[in-house]
Order: structure tokens, then C-alpha cells, then sequence
């Protein structure tokens, strides 16, 4: 337990719509198990870019750099509104602080609530979080015209590859089953798959007691529908992780389940915990959007920073509840379910 001279110092981004409101039970929660954290709020986000045109001023994130978390809530406009260009955030503040970071790790737990497609399965995926086509390689040529050319490649690094790579047989290797899946797509992406592919041959005997095998990313589409039972630990890019990751939540039990977190492993600065979710406006102010994704990201940050007696008994008390919110239940308010948690404590 946190005393009050140690304190944790985390920043935190509410960002918009549902972001403050799952963030708030989040830090309800994170404050029932005991840890006395020192949190300062960041003003990030769409509504913070409408008002005066700013994304993340290099200050601001000067400023991230000396905190040892972030929690992030979610960022963007409502649907349809477009005084946010598109990647305005999404570049120039989730991928900057990723890059920036250096969050080379981006892990994203799934354990299938009852009634989902993934009832029973309960396994991890690690998705490359700095290279591949997010690295922003590309650009346009004759851009407008009818001959137009637009390019985007995908940056595979020996290096970040690798890390990504050991991370994911290091979390194989302390968990009871033991397997690693590497997911890509060999037989088309021909460079960047060989890479991938020959980093985890050359990685596996560093960990003897982990089996490993390989799916073509299409065929793990069909496979976490019919089959999600059959994964453990899959490792991935950052694009095909991306994807995954939503199919993921989707079989889960529905995307206000899926945590994240955002890690620089090697600890060269702050990592950062969000839900997968975005901003939901529609729902947001009604008190109805799920906090166990936000609740959940928690626990990891928690259990990154070496409090993982808090975190430990955070995800008991999250799988408790879970169990009794069946995809079919009816939506329980945000509060109660921060409040349900936090007594199960
Ligand atoms: C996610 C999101 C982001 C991504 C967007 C908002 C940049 O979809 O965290 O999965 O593509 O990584
Ligand atoms: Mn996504």
C-alpha cells in the first residue's frame, strides 16, 4: 500500500464524452483498494482542441514525461461532427504519446463474459504499438489529380519487432498455458511477415516451456468467433492488433469490457492505461456507459506500478461482476457498477 510519502503521481486525461465519467470510477475504485494516488488532470482532447486549437503542446507532454501513469478516458468529437479533422487526435495525441513514449507494448486482456461468443476464453493480446502502418510512412504524389499516387508502408524494425516479440513470450511464460500465437499474414505480406516470423523462431528457445503457432490473420478472424477458447497469449502488429482487438471485445461481452494498457516496458517513462472504447457521446452525461474497461485499465496501471496486491483484488472483484452482467442485463449506472466493485473489495 501507497504511503503518503510515495505517492504515485498520475496524470490524468478524461478527454471527452464518457472519457471523465469512466475515469472518475476508475480512480473510485483504485482509491476502495487502499492506493493513495496523486492524480492531476490534463485538459486533452476534442473539446479542449474546439476551444483554443490545441492537441498536445510539447510542454504539455514535457510535463506527461515526469509522471510515473497516465489513465486516459477517451478522446474525440460526437459522430458526424467535423470541426476535428480525422487523425487530428488520433496522430497528433494517442499516437504521439504512443511514439513519444516509446509504448512500444500495447496489451489488451479478454476474458468472455457469460452469454458471449468467448464465454470461458480468457486470453491476451500484445500488439506492436510503435511501427507497422501506423508509423506514417508514405505520401501523396500528384495528389488531386487523376494520376494521384498515395502510398502508406508498414515499418517492421528487427528491433521493435523483437521487443514486442520477447514481451509476449515473457507474459506466455508466466501464465498456466503456456502459448504463444503469432498472428500475421505470411503468404501475402511476404517481407514484413518473414520478419515477424523468423524473430519468434529465433526468440523461442530463449522459452522452452511456451508452445507456439502461427495463424494467418483472416483465419483468426473465424477462429475467435468459433474457437476463442483455443487462445493464450497472441502477439501481433499494430494494425492486425488493432482489428483483432475490436473483433476481440466484440466476443467478449461488447467493447465497454476491453481494457488497455500502453506500455514502455523497459521503463524510460510513463506508461499509459485507456479503454479500448471511444468517446460515446451519445450516451455520455446519461450515466449509463460501463466502467469496467476504464476499471480494468486501472488495475493494470496499478499492477505496473508494483501494486499488485490493489490490482489483484481489483480484477477478482471486476470478475465477480462481470459474472452478473450478462450481455443480455440491462445497463446498470455507471456509478453503481463503480460503486458495486468497489464494495466487493
Ligand atoms: C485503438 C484506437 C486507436 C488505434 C485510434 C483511435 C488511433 O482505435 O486504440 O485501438 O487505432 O490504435
Ligand atoms: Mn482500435
Amino acid at each position: 500500500m501507497s504511503t503518503g510519502t510515495n505517492k504515485r503521481r498520475i496524470a490524468v486525461i478524461g478527454g471527452d464524452g464518457i472519457g471523465p465519467e469512466v475515469c472518475a470510477e476508475a480512480l473510485k475504485v483504485v482509491a476502495a483498494a487502499g492506493v493513495d494516488l496523486a492524480t492531476t488532470a490534463f485538459d486533452l482532447g476534442a473539446s479542449r482542441y474546439q476551444r483554443d486549437g490545441s492537441v498536445l503542446p510539447d510542454a504539455v507532454l514535457e510535463e506527461l514525461r515526469g509522471y510515473d501513469a497516465i489513465l486516459l478516458g477517451a478522446v474525440g468529437p460526437p459522430v458526424g461532427d467535423t470541426s476535428v479533422p480525422p487523425g487530428t487526435l488520433e496522430r497528433g495525441l494517442l499516437l504521439r504519446l504512443r511514439f513519444e513514449l516509446d509504448l512500444y507494448v500495447n496489451l489488451r486482456p479478454f476474458a468472455g463474459v457469460p452469454g458471449s461468443i468467448a464465454q470461458g476464453a480468457d486470453f491476451v493480446v500484445i500488439r506492436e504499438n510503435t511501427e507497422g502502418t501506423y508509423a506514417g510512412e508514405g505520401g501523396f504524389l500528384r495528389r488531386g489529380t487523376p494520376h494521384e499516387v498515395a502510398t502508406q508502408g508498414s515499418v517492421n524494425t528487427r528491433m521493435g519487432v523483437e521487443r514486442c516479440v520477447r514481451f509476449a513470450f515473457e507474459l506466455a511464460d508466466r501464465r498456466p498455458a503456456h502459448h504463444l500465437t503469432l498472428v500475421h499474414k505470411t503468404n501475402v505480406l511476404t517481407f514484413a511477415g518473414d520478419l515477424w516470423n523468423r524473430t519468434v523462431t529465433e526468440v523461442s528457445p530463449e522459452f522452452p516451456d511456451v508452445t507456439w503457432d502461427y495463424n494467418h490473420v483472416d483465419a483468426a478472424c473465424i477462429y475467435l468467433v468459433e474457437q476463442p477458447r483455443r487462445y493464450d497469449v497472441i502477439v501481433t502488429d499494430n494494425l492486425f492488433g488493432d482489428i483483432l482487438t475490436d473483433l476481440a471485445g466484440a466476443v467478449s461481452g461488447g467493447i465497454g469490457f476491453a481494457a488497455s494498457a500502453n506500455l514502455n516496458p523497459a521503463r524510460t517513462g510513463p506508461s499509459l492505461f485507456e479503454p479500448v472504447h471511444g468517446a460515446a457521446h451519445d450516451i455520455a452525461g446519461k450515466g449509463v456507459a460501463n466502467p469496467l474497461a476504464a476499471i480494468h485499465s486501472a488495475a493494470l496501471m496499478l499492477d505496473h506500478l508494483g501494486e499488485s496486491d490493489a490490482a489483484g483484488r481489483i480484477l477478482k472483484a471486476l470478475s465477480e461482476q462481470s459474472d452478473t452482467m450478462t450481455i443480455s442485463t440491462d445497463p446498470l449506472s455507471t456509478t453503481a457498477v463503480g460503486d458495486a466493485i468497489a464494495e466487493r473489495l
